[in-house]
């Protein structure tokens, strides 16, 4: 088994060449772009991000990247809440609207990108109708980093197609992807794509002796859970993970992290 996945990935005869920092952007491309939409003092917009995340299960939070420049920055900062919505491949040619002008200047450049907005039914966040998949959040924390934000949001709400049955089937779907935009003196070109028929593979999880290692893994993570479950604090906990980590043969350092692990597992507030 484990050979066929090597046989799947291996490409010969490809060596790495060095890319220029200054198009990093689309070497982590393509990636599928959201439209986030928000509203504030009954104005609706919404932009293309390619920027963006899932954080966390435990909350469900996820992360988008956003310039102040954009309009769409004040609508979400102001409000506190937004939509992140998916676009099937068919809307491609509304692209230009939603991620190169701005709603600022083109105020009812979503209606001219043909989309109508519908609300949310747990926030009322605006959605767009005919979106492949929609998530509302509530922001809850907007981290300053470089040129855009992080702005992270608590995710309330989900929808989608029939076409997602708890996977992507990928029947009706076409995802959009975006590969990024070529550079000035050139005529500035964003390119869009999308797969006509999907290679699926399915993989059993940890299959063969990889099963030995996960099982190791839920042992230690079980005996660590249930230690600081019981220990009546941080330094009898650490000092009974680092036996547990002697006798698996693991690091002794990585009891703190282990700690931390559990602390949030079972939603224990830190005692220090
Ligand atoms: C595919 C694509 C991805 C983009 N990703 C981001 C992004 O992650 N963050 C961002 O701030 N702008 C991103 N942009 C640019 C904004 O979508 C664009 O500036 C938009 O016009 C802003 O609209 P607004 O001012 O109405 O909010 C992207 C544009 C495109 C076309």
């Amino acid at each position: 088994m484990v050979f066929e996945v090597l046989l799947c990935v291996w490409v010969p005869g490809l060596t790495l060449k060095r890319v220029e920092l200054d198009v990093i952007d689309r070497l982590f491309y393509p990636v599928v772009p959201v439209v986030v939409t928000a509203e504030y003092n009954e104005r609706v917009g919404g932009m293309f991000a390619a920027w963006w995340s899932q954080l966390s299960f435990k909350p469900l939070l996820v992360g988008v990247a956003i310039a102040p420049e954009r309009y769409t920055y004040k609508l979400v900062k102001s409000s506190g809440i937004f939509a992140l919505n998916f676009l099937d491949f068919s809307r491609v040619n509304s692209a230009p609207f939603i991620g190169d002008v701005s709603a600022r200047f083109l105020p009812d450049k979503l209606e001219r990108a043909g989309f109508k907005i519908k609300r949310g039914e747990v926030l009322g966040a605006p959605i767009i109708e005919d979106a492949a998949a929609a998530v509302e959040a509530r922001l809850v924390k907007v981290v300053e980093l470089g040129d855009h934000d992080w702005f992270v949001g608590e995710v309330v709400a989900a929808y989608a197609i029939e076409d997602f049955d708890g996977v992507w089937r990928l029947d009706k779907y076409r995802p959009l992807f975006y590969l990024g935009r070529t550079r000035r003196p050139q005529t500035v070109r964003r390119i869009y794509a999308t797969a006509l028929g999907w290679k699926k593979v399915e993989l059993d999880f940890a299959p063969g002796e990889l099963s030995r290692y996960d099982k190791l893994r839920k042992e230690v993570l079980n005996k660590v859970l249930e230690i600081v479950d019981e220990a009546s604090d941080r330094e009898e906990a650490v000092r009974r993970i680092i036996e547990v980590l002697k006798e698996y043969s693991l690091e002794a350092d990585d009891a703190v992290l282990y700690y931390d692990e559990a602390l949030r597992r079972l939603g224990k507030k830190r005692a220090d």
